[in-house]
């Protein structure tokens, strides 16, 4: 009998007799019996391993899909898997295949390649499908048929196959995010998943202006924010400290007015073609860019570098405190009306989405007849420049343009104000959506004057029923902002706001019904070694058993 033969017909008991004849002595007899223990069980791991998970019940996807039903078996990627675009689909179905092939490609060393040509998917592949069939899908779901041949990922657009990707990702083990090439084997459970999002409005601030955090930082921010499955960044590009984008028409905003940052940093800030770069890469994650120019108050940076905009026409000294609601344009100029109508018309043309953010916080020095005649003014300015208006809560106090968007963070009269006029509210409540909030007594950054925010706390509210004046219907999603006052890198931005994204990511996406803190906390611990491989510096919350498996 020849050796491989052996192997090959599963014939070990003959094999092994023989083997034990050769050995003469009793010390290669014993050697060869602890060898042969020792591959038995490499053999059982390995045959465990490329089993592989066959319940697709027991995933542990974030945001948790709307329907999962398992078949049982395994999908497996091979040496053959590629990625199959159906002829004829929109030319960006074969950027998504790219992107896929980037994600999976670097771990699984398995070279998928996108197929466009109208080649018949085979054993192992993963086929994109645009269909407009299943109406209930919407704009952003997708359903997943996964059988032990093929992954068929179908929506009705691009970005349902976008965010149908993520569930891909999500299915494989965490080594599926490494850049290194990993063992594997690249097997997930069989059945269908159909998804789709509650809230069409889901996700972060960034404050680039009490510290500056550079474009590479936000393009990785942006990765993350895709992961799980969030739509909008919306970033908070200028304040007392500093103006963060260049404004052509007004070049001493960025010449002198971004050198500062909270503390005496250097600062910073976006050229319109780093912006840009921004937006485009956003935007090929199916990411919407909210650009906020936040007036009259918060300007400090913009009344340092130009004195005609202010009240007393003097500059007034770059700040670098903590301090808010000490700063106004003044309302009443026309200086400063040339001035917002400079700046919203630059800003706008390099933005597609269809929002721009006028701030409106905290305006304490702008007397409040001011301020009304003020933001009304500059909601005409915005709509000139084919924009719609939103704005924290406090703009409801204006006369709001139909189609406003009031954010709601701090006072729930305000944001009933909005409703009252028509408006839609976004919810970014700062008790449970503030990610610069301590996680708890003992966090070294963050801030404390809202509520510490646990990764429970942020994960149990329900922004349906938070305001009974406002209802779902009112709602257009949730926004957890990051204001950037105690935090200078962003590994520390990461700290505090992983893993409470996941949270606000769920909220926005999977029907408050479906959802149990119970539960929520297990498919997160299973994030961890996720984020570890992703280098996310978040906070391993003691809520959380971080080390458990993954499926
Ligand atoms: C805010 O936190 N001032 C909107």
């Amino acid at each position: 009998m020849k050796w491989n033969s052996c192997f090959k017909n599963n014939i070990f008991g003959p094999c092994f007799r023989r083997i034990l004849n050769i050995c003469k002595c009793k010390p290669m007899k014993k050697l060869f019996l602890a060898m042969a223990a020792l591959a038995t069980v490499l053999i059982s791991c390995q045959s465990d391993r490329s089993t592989g998970p066959t319940d697709l019940a027991k995933n542990s996807i974030i945001p948790k899909p709307v329907s999962v039903t398992s078949t049982g078996g395994t999908f497996m990627l091979t040496r053959k898997s590629d990625i199959i675009v159906m002829p004829g689909s929109p030319e960006e179905v074969a950027g998504i295949g790219h992107y896929l092939a980037g994600r999976l490609n670097p771990s699984t060393g398995l070279g998928l390649k996108v197929i466009t040509d109208g080649g018949k998917p085979g054993k192992g592949d993963i086929q994109l499908v645009i269909s407009e069939a299943d109406s209930t899908l919407g704009d952003e779901g997708y359903e997943l048929i996964i059988t032990g041949k093929l992954l068929t990922l179908t929506a009705a657009g691009p970005a349902g196959l976008f965010r149908g990707i993520q569930t891909i990702r999500q299915l494989f083990v965490p080594e599926i995010e490494s850049d290194t090439v990993q063992p594997g084997p690249w097997t997930i459970p069989t059945g269908t998943i159909r998804d789709w999002p509650e809230y069409g409005h889901r996700g972060e601030m960034l404050d680039v202006a009490r510290h500056f955090f550079s474009p590479e930082d936000v393009r990785r921010f942006i990765d993350h924010l895709a992961l799980y499955k969030m739509n909008v960044l919306h970033l908070h590009l200028s304040d007392d400290q500093g103006w963060r984008i260049e404004i052509k028409s007004w070049p001493n905003l960025t010449a002198h007015g971004s050198k500062t940052e909270v503390g005496g940093g250097e600062g910073g800030y976006f050229t319109q073609e780093e912006y840009s770069d921004i937006v485009k890469y956003a935007s090929e994650r199916y990411i919407t860019i909210i650009p906020e120019i936040d007036m009259p108050s918060h300007t400090n940076a913009a009344l340092s570098s130009y004195p005609e905009l202010n009240v007393n026409g003097k500059a007034t000294e770059p700040y670098t405190g903590t301090d808010v609601g000490f700063s106004t344009l003044d309302t009443r100029s026309e200086t400063t009306y040339k001035f917002v109508d400079d700046v919203v018309r630059e800003i706008a043309a390099l933005t597609p989405g269809q929002y721009f953010h006028i701030g409106g916080d905290e305006s304490h020095s702008t007397r409040i007849d001011d301020y009304i005649y003020f933001v009304n003014r500059v909601q005409d300015i915005v709509e000139s420049h084919g924009k719609s208006v939103t704005g924290w809560d406090e703009i409801a106090n204006a006369t709001l343009k139909p189609g406003a968007v009031v954010q709601y963070w701090a006072r729930a009269t305000n944001a009933i104000k909005g409703v009252n006029q028509g408006a839609k509210v976004l919810m970014s409540p700062c008790k449970y959506a503030y990610t610069d909030m301590k996680y708890d007594s003992t966090t070294v950054l963050g801030l404390s004057w809202a509520a510490y925010i646990e990764v429970d706390d942020a994960y149990n509210w329900d922004p349906a029923t938070l305001v009974p004046e406002i209802g779902r219907e009112k709602i257009v999603g949730v926004q957890a902002p990051l204001w950037a006052e105690t935090i200078s890198t962003f590994s520390e931005a990461e700290y505090l706001i992983f893993p409470r994204l996941q949270g606000y990511a769920e909220i926005g996406w999977t029907p408050s019904d479906m959802r149990s803190w119970d539960e929520y906390r297990v498919r997160l611990a299973a994030h961890g070694k996720r984020m570890e491989i992703l280098n996310i510096g978040f906070y391993r919350s003691p809520l959380i058993e971080w080390d458990q498996p993954d499926m």
